[in-house]
């Protein structure tokens, strides 16, 4: 499959395709079209057999994605501001949906967008020289792109309100510490340390990833009770895959699996 747009770079290899967001001279803002490409990458790669993780970066050494393009909000009208938040809302839910892991290796600054979209990626890895911030409040506006809703659910309620309301940025340590990202690594490591990551969950069974990814996103908004009847159900449903009597099979017999995703 082939994708080529104005602002993104993807290569895919051994079955990871990398999302690069290429506006270096915008510190990687995300504008109108930005979004739209992304949106329709996403579709693209989910559909795409060849591909089974996706990890996002940006392009350059400075930004991961400095935020939504506030040239262009400056100028929305009432309606506008609804149909961008509801634009990248629903591009960066269906990333989260996605049943293939997504890795965000966040080599700069994430602010505002930027942020959210990494919030969006199922895993969030760091160089040591990213800074994390919803800087939104300065501007006299709210984050538009769930980062009121994830924000919280990752970090909890005070230290996503601290950030949200004062709109300070915070160095990769802090974000570590405080559960935002699960590694801090040297910024020429990043990309394969990401890389690293997608090769570890893919050498597992492929349809058990996908609804493992599944259950946890339901897990997360469902009551504690229908969470759990969910996940009994996609339990018993993987007795029904080959991967399942492969993966069982293999470590009975001290051998290595050998998964086909069926
Ligand atoms: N939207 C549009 N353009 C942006 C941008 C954004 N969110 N973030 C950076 N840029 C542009 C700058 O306007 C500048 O463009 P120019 O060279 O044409 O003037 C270029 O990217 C480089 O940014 P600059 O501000 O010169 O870099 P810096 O190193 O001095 O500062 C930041 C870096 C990230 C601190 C600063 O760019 C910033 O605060 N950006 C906005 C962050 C933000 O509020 N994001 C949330 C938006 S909702």
């Amino acid at each position: 499959m082939a994708y080529e747009s104005e602002h993104l770079l993807i290569e895919i290899a051994d079955g990871i395709a990398v999302v690069r967001i290429n506006r270096p001279d915008k510190l990687n803002a995300l504008n109108g079209t930005l979004i739209s490409e992304l949106d329709q990458a996403f579709r693209g790669l989910a559909e795409d057999p060849t591909v089974r993780a996706l990890v996002l970066t940006g392009a350059g050494e400075k930004a991961f994605v400095a935020g939504a393009d506030i040239g262009e909000l400056a100028k929305m009208d009432p309606l506008g501001g609804v149909r961008t938040s509801r634009q990248g809302q629903d591009a960066f839910r269906f990333l989260e949906q996605m049943p293939k892991p997504v890795i965000a290796a966040v080599n700069g600054f994430a602010l505002g967008g930027g942020l959210e979209l990494a919030l969006a990626c199922h895993i969030r890895l760091a160089s040591e020289n990213a800074k994390f911030g919803l800087p939104e409040v300065k501007l006299g506006i709210i984050p538009g792109y769930g980062g009121t809703v994830r924000l919280p659910r990752l970090v909890g309620k005070g230290r996503a309100l601290e950030m949200i309301l004062t709109g300070d940025m915070i160095d990769a340590q802090e974000a570590h510490r405080i559960g935002l990202v699960n590694r801090v690594v040297p910024q020429a490591e990043l990309l394969d340390a990401a890389r690293e990551l997608a090769s570890k969950i893919m050498a597992n069974g492929p349809v058990a990833v996908a609804l493992a990814l599944e259950a946890v996103e339901n897990g997360l908004t469902a009551t504690v009770e229908e969470a759990q009847r969910f996940e009994s159900n996609l339990f018993g449903l993987l007795a029904s895959t080959s991967d399942m009597r492969e993966g069982m099979g293999a470590f009975l017999e001290k051998r290595k699996a050998n998964f086909t995703g069926k």
